[in-house]
């Protein structure tokens, strides 16, 4: 530790870049940094990057307009590559302060996550984004894999383990066994796509438009609810007049605008089973599936997927954090952190 503080030994990264949240664990410390994916930018070219995080949040809420919220990722992808460099960056440098390390010699040694939908060209994109943002070495793992580690499943063992990943993005699935993917699937339907189907279905039930934020509450409170017909109050504008309205929305009223989303996450897991090797299936028949990412607690999932492939589901103990956590335990295992039973571990990176 002491070493580590004086800037000579390496500093172990991980970092889950989201679509949503990012997340970035150090080694020794754990997670440090849990912000918002987004950047607060100014000028006429959006260039100007006046906050990132969570700071940029909260700027965009309470600042006069010529400020705008951007996004450097969309449904797992890099929509802005420029951005997404400056955040891997300023997420580095922030975790480094919270921790108070310094890299006197070498930048740390960092592990970025990413959803295994994205091509080679965007993780090749992402890794001199890390480079050019000081990281000594960059290494890549699919968030999937990571994700079964940060669950605390088996992945070294010949036992399948099966793992979902619903992210804001893109959800992904992946059978695991031996240290590598046995079969998987990913699709470009997240958080973000079910608050636009929620903000539709408001729009189409109530004649209200309400926001994408306001569409995201609803879709929290929904999945907390004890009592379905609790009313809640929201305000929106009225798609005739233009104007602010109040509505109270009983919150169980909402739940149809979540079937179309879960209806796609549990074809695209019936597809992952049907491509698993029998052996495997038989094991996940035993072992169950397990849901991570933030949507892993969304209204009616778990039933609906066990009611399609009649297999227990679990939820991870802290959904959100699993990415990361398991990134970091990937890292650490491959720089002789931790002991490794198994003799492949390089398969768990891509790139
Ligand atoms: N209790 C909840 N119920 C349903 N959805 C939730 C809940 N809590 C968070 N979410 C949703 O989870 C999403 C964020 O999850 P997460 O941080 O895992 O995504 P991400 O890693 O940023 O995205 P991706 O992995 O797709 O790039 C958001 O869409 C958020 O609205
Ligand atoms: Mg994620």
């Amino acid at each position: 530790m002491i070493n580590k503080l004086l800037g000579l030994s390496p500093i172990l990264m991980a970092i889950d870049l989201g679509t949503v949240n990012s997340l970035v664990a150090v080694s020794g410390f754990g997670i440090v940094l849990n912000e918002a994916t987004a950047a607060a930018v100014s000028g006429s070219d959006e260039r100007d990057v006046l906050a990132v995080g969570n700071e940029a949040v909260d700027m965009c809420g309470k600042t006069p307009s010529g400020v705008k919220l951007k996004f450097p990722f969309s449904r797992g992808v890099i929509a802005d590559y420029l951005l997404s460099e400056y955040m891997i960056r300023e997420f580095m440098s922030k975790a480094m302060q919270k921790c108070k390390l310094r890299s006197v010699l070498f930048g740390p040694k960092v592990l970025l996550c990413v959803p295994n939908c994205i091509t080679e060209v965007e993780r090749h994109a992402l890794h001199e984004a890390a480079r050019h943002a000081g990281a000594q070495d960059v290494y890549i793992a699919e968030e999937i894999m990571a994700a079964c580690i940060g669950a605390n499943m088996q992945f070294r063992e010949a036992i399948g383990s099966m793992v979902v990943d619903i992210g804001g993005g893109t959800t992904d699935a992946a059978v695991i066994a031996l240290g590598g993917i046995a079969a998987q699937g990913s699709i470009r339907v997240g958080g973000n796509a079910i608050d636009e189907d929620i903000s539709n279905y408001v729009r189409k039930m109530h004649n209200v438009s309400i926001g994408l934020k306001t569409a995201e509450c609803l879709k929290i409170e929904l999945g907390k609810a004890k009592d379905l017909k609790r009313k809640i109050k929201v305000c929106g504008l009225g798609v005739e007049t233009s104007l602010p309205r109040y509505i109270d929305i009983e919150i169980g009223s909402i739940a149809p605008a979540l079937e179309n989303a879960k209806g796609k996450i549990v074809d695209m897991l019936c597809d992952v089973l049907s491509s698993t090797p029998p052996e495997l299936a038989s094991d996940i028949m035993k072992t169950g599936i397990m849901l991570t990412g933030g949507g892993a607690n969304l209204y009616g999932l778990s039933e609906a997927i066990h009611k399609a492939t009649g297999i227990e589901v679990k939820i991870a103990e802290k959904p959100l954090e699993c990415v990361a956590n398991g990134a970091l335990t990937i890292l650490e295992i491959l720089r002789g952190k931790r002991d490794s039973m198994y003799e492949g571990e390089y398969s768990m990176l891509i790139g």
